[in-house]
């Protein structure tokens, strides 16, 4: 199972709207914490998550989260 690229060390913390978001499990997305394609080639996926009201979440940003797509404080485990 291949490492995906830490992001960032912290969480995005962002209030969204309704809908579907498609998080970026490579880390290599140049559009964090969303998924832009660029993990083309490797064995990551997106996690697509729904969203039905509007409300803050904290998105995994180090991708190294026990629960992806959001953050469960294993960031602050992460060497670098
Ligand atoms: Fe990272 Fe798509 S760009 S999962
Ligand atoms: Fe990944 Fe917190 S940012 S677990």
């Amino acid at each position: 199972m291949a490492e995906p690229n830490i992001a960032q060390d912290s969480p995005f913390v962002m209030e969204i709207e309704p809908g579907n978001y498609a998080w970026c499990a490579c880390g290599q997305s140049d559009n964090q914490p969303y998924c832009d394609g660029s993990h083309k080639g490797t064995e990551f996926s997106p996690i697509v998550e729904q969203i039905e009201e509007t409300k803050t979440v904290a998105w995994c940003g180090c991708k190294h989260s026990g629960s992806k797509p959001f953050c469960d404080g294993t960031h602050s485990d992460l060497g670098d």
